[in-house]
């Protein structure tokens, strides 16, 4: 099955060392469909620290270069959690193809978050699917996300 983006604008993709293969596999991905991308780093397996690469990503979701995005860490939680810092972000953490449908139906995530040490390549693809092939249901989904900002 094919990928189909949501949006124009090219894809954010973010991790750290930990989200690095599974990153560099998404990018052999998304090459192979013709998928626009922006990659904000990691570049190689060295360790580094999460949040530098999670506030590149939500600073591109911020001022609108990128309006979707993947980021990658170890178990996606640090990664999640700093990306959620930004307004614009609504970051969903995601290890099956029926959370990450669900993160775009009833939350609007607009970046995947993914465990890259916990899940395989195919659930990753699946989860990629699922996301990117999913619309925002809004009606009472839009009244609940509407109360997030603190
Ligand atoms: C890195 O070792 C690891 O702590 C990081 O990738 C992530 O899992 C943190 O939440």
């Amino acid at each position: 099955m094919a990928i189909f983006p949501q949006g124009e604008k090219p894809i954010g993709l973010a991790s750290d060392h930990a989200g690095f293969e599974t990153k560099k596999y998404i990018i052999q991905l998304f090459e192979e469909q013709g998928i626009r991308y922006i990659d904000f780093g990691t570049y190689t397996s060295n360790s580094v620290d999460y949040p530098d690469f999670a506030h590149k990503l939500g600073r591109a979701i911020d001022n609108r270069d990128c309006d979707f995005g993947i980021a990658i860490c170890g178990t996606g939680n640090g990664i999640n959690m700093a990306l959620n810092k930004h307004q614009s972000v609504r970051a969903a953490l995601c290890w099956s193809a029926e959370i990450a449908h669900l993160a775009r139906a009833h939350n609007n995530a607009n970046i995947l978050t993914l465990p890259g040490r916990i899940v395989s390549q195919q659930e990753v693809y699946d989860m990629i699917i699922a996301f990117f092939n999913t619309d925002f249901e809004g009606g009472r989904h839009q009244t609940r996300i509407d109360k997030i900002p603190c």
